[in-house]
């Protein structure tokens, strides 16, 4: 895919999205490439992972994640590119040697070894005498709760409590940088949810610096820092959960982090054309006159009566109510912009988004987005396909071919 350049609207927004922290790296990833035979798996990798912090690595499957970890793991080697740990490179360093604590999807918990001999096994084949060992595996169980079941097996406890040893086990003889691929993807929902807490508040608390591996972008926005998105082999940008989530600089990364409209128009100087009847201001020169594409989230679009203009700082107009439906906390609203144009896409990454009857192939023209409403104003202003109303929009940005 083509790289695309975000054009911000919000000028405040831009300067805290040049604000890098002045940290110490962790972990440094440059150039990372990586090919299993003619399939080019990684394409010139970089980020970086700052002392105490998270990042998560967010990509479908296929998209080289785990291939990343083990490079850095030392499973696995790198056709070019390198790899610091606190500014050391690795290339050297055979796996064990390279102090980074990895925890898998399945845990890979030792089955003959209680809890707490698999907490202490890091530090026995790093030959961690017997009361330091009993010393840090007492400490850890009780970091992560599990002082009582110190002595089961790990047949005898559930999913998530395997999850807390295998981090027990890493934390244990305190490593580099925790790498966790895809660690709570197993899980039910209500435990997944628990633990990730669990787990940020933890690290945050002992600084441990973390990579996370994941596909799933709600984990992403809880658990990362920072969050690199992956797509086939690329970063397509990295930032604060709030910059990609809001200031997407590729149509992939605005679509895979939730529901996202995205409508194709035409920039000119001082302003975005939808349709000859529905234009958006930009800054004087931010954007080159040219075709682009605007992206804005449902719950960006704001719908009033049409007899009233909504109170955004961005006017679309009128519209009609296509499709309406309810999902308990919010309200999806399908509305066709009357007038000319044509919608480019509407992603539906998220479930909890899917409205189940898209009216993407209406047989009348014109541009259909979707709208996100709380159950509070769709009960003080109830909407219904044929209604009119009028839209707005709170945000948007631009995307520049
Ligand atoms: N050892 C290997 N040999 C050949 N192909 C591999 C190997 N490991 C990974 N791949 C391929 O590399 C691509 C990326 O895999 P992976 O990094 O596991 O993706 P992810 O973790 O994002 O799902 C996939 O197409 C996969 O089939
Ligand atoms: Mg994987």
């Amino acid at each position: 895919m083509a790289r695309q350049t975000m054009v911000s609207i919000f000028p405040e927004m831009k300067a805290f999205a040049d604000h890098t922290p002045d940290l110490e790296a962790a972990l440094t990833v440059r150039n990372l490439t990586k090919s299993f035979g003619a399939e080019r798996v990684l394409d010139d990798v970089s980020f970086t992972v700052a002392e105490g912090e998270s990042l998560v690595l967010l990509g479908h499957s296929g998209s080289g994640k785990s291939t990343t970890l083990r490079l850095i793991a030392g499973l696995e080697h790198p056709d070019g590119g390198e790899i610091f740990l606190h500014g050391r490179s690795v290339e050297r360093l055979r796996a064990r040697d390279r102090n980074v604590g990895v925890i898998f999807q399945n845990y890979a918990l030792f089955p003959r070894m209680t809890v707490a001999e698999n907490i202490g096994f890091g530090l026995r084949i790093r030959g961690v005498k017997s009361h330091k060992r009993a010393e840090i595996t007492d400490r850890m169980l009780v970091l992560i709760g599990l002082a009582e079941h110190r002595d089961k097996y790990p047949w005898q406890i559930s999913g998530g409590q395997q999850q807390r040893v295998a981090i027990a086990r890493a934390l244990a003889y305190e490593p580099d940088v925790l790498l966790f691929d895809e660690s709570f993807s197993a899980l039910d929902p209500q435990t997944r949810v628990g633990l990730r807490r669990d787990i940020r508040a933890l690290l945050r608390r002992l600084r441990v610096p973390a990579l996370f591996i994941t596909h799933d972008q709600e984990e992403a926005m809880e658990l990362g820092d920072h969050i690199a998105i992956l797509n086939r082999g690329r970063l397509e940008q990295t930032g604060t959960p709030d910059q990609v989530y809001n200031e997407p600089k590729t149509e992939f990364v605005a679509t895979f982090l939730g529901a996202a409209n995205v409508v194709a128009a035409i920039a000119h100087t001082g302003a975005i054309e939808l349709d000859p009847e529905r234009l958006l201001p930009i800054r004087y020169n931010s954007v080159n006159p040219g075709p682009v594409k605007v992206v804005f989230r449902p719950e960006d679009v704001v719908l009033s009566t049409p007899a009233s203009t909504p109170e955004t700082p961005y006017p679309l107009g009128r519209g009609e109510i296509v499709d309406v439906s309810f999902t308990g906390a919010s309200e999806a609203v399908m509305v066709r912009l009357t007038g000319k144009g044509e919608l480019s896409s509407i992603s539906e990454a998220r479930s909890q988004f899917q409205t189940g009857s898209l009216q993407r192939s209406s047989a009348r023209s014109g541009i259909v987005i979707k709208a996100l409403r709380t159950k509070w104003d769709a009960r003080h202003f109830g909407l219904h396909p044929g209604d009119a109303v009028s839209v707005g929009l709170r945000h948007f940005s631009v995307l520049v071919d």
